[in-house]
């Protein structure tokens, strides 16, 4: 079996990508499939033509590639491929649209609200302290928190260099203290809870990049109740969202407010797979290898 694992492309995360699509690679080796590497450019139609994979396994993050835009091409060209179909990947890159189909069925998000970065300049759009992110980002890129006291200005100076300045269309989130936990759903089954400790700020794009300065606690030393409770609505989220393959729902947990505290941030349809990304150790912790992760992928997409 022929598996062509894309990854690279030009979004924000390219880097965070070529990792997990080369450890991805190195393991299907292992595992015995033929393999190409694609770094994915603008003619990536043209060279899976010529390819003719059996698989795409797909390993981008951001935009394109978990927002739908790669999912629709390989749709047409008739190629299978991992992970989320198109409408799924469109709605979750999106952490507003992921609201609008969660929160109606019951899903805890923190009420937010959608500012365009202009506006930031004459006043804040939540009560601090809250959050500032793209809505269609990963891994934290372009993510501030507005503390009580942050120099940003009040209102918001113009001159401020902010990390969303380069966004038009920003998420204002009331910022949520307390605990950052994640969890994995492979197939139709959350596998754990991990609690994310970074050493300083918060999990930011270098608390998840850089080892040594997050600790990863998993399985997350929790109340059993609340873990329950999270992986059953990561499960719901996957459903819901319509998610293949694996996917990660990422939540804040104010703890002191019981389970009623639990929020989620968001599911991620493109989680990451480097070696030592959370999925891959989550997976760990029930027993699956990142081989056999890996291979129970490809396997359920070519089903
Ligand atoms: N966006 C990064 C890759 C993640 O969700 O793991
Ligand atoms: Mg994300």
């Amino acid at each position: 079996i022929h598996v062509a694992v894309l990854m690279g492309g030009w979004s924000n995360e390219r880097p965070v990508s070529l990792m997990s699509g080369n450890g991805v690679a190195d393991a299907l080796e292992r595992v015995g499939y033929k393999v190409s590497r694609v770094d994915m450019d603008r003619n990536v139609a043209q060279v899976l033509a010529a390819l003719r994979p059996d698989i795409v396994f797909n390993a981008l993050h951001g935009v394109p590639g978990e927002d739908g835009s790669v999912q629709g091409m390989l749709d047409l060209m008739g190629i299978k491929y991992t992970h989320s179909g198109m409408v799924t990947s469109v709605i979750a890159i999106d952490k507003e649209l992921t609201k609008q189909r969660l929160v109606p069925a019951g899903i805890p998000m923190p009420k937010g609200t959608i500012v365009d970065s202009e506006s930031l300049y004459s006043g804040d759009p939540l009560p601090r302290p809250y959050v500032l992110k793209p809505v269609n980002e990963g891994s934290s890129v372009g993510v501030a928190i507005v503390k009580a006291d942050s120099n940003y200005g009040d209102p918001i100076a113009r001159e401020s260099k902010g990390p969303w300045q380069e966004f038009d269309t920003l998420l204002a989130e009331p910022f949520i203290k307390g605990r950052e936990l994640t969890v994995a759903v492979l197939g139709d089954k959350a596998l754990c809870v991990t609690e994310l400790k970074p050493k300083s700020g918060f999990y930011d794009f270098d608390a998840k990049y850089t080892d040594g300065l997050t600790e990863h606690v998993c399985p997350a030393e929790i109340p059993a109740d609340a873990a329950q409770y999270m992986m059953d609505i990561a499960l719901r989220a996957h459903r819901l969202l319509g998610c293949k393959g694996a996917s990660r729902t990422d939540f804040r947990w104010d703890d002191e407010l019981g389970l009623e505290g639990i929020f989620v941030l968001e599911t991620n349809t493109q989680p990451g797979m480097t070696p030592l990304s959370l999925v891959p150790e989550q997976a760990k912790y029930v027993g699956i290898s990142y081989e056999q992760l890996v291979d129970i992928i490809v396997k359920e997409a070519l089903a």
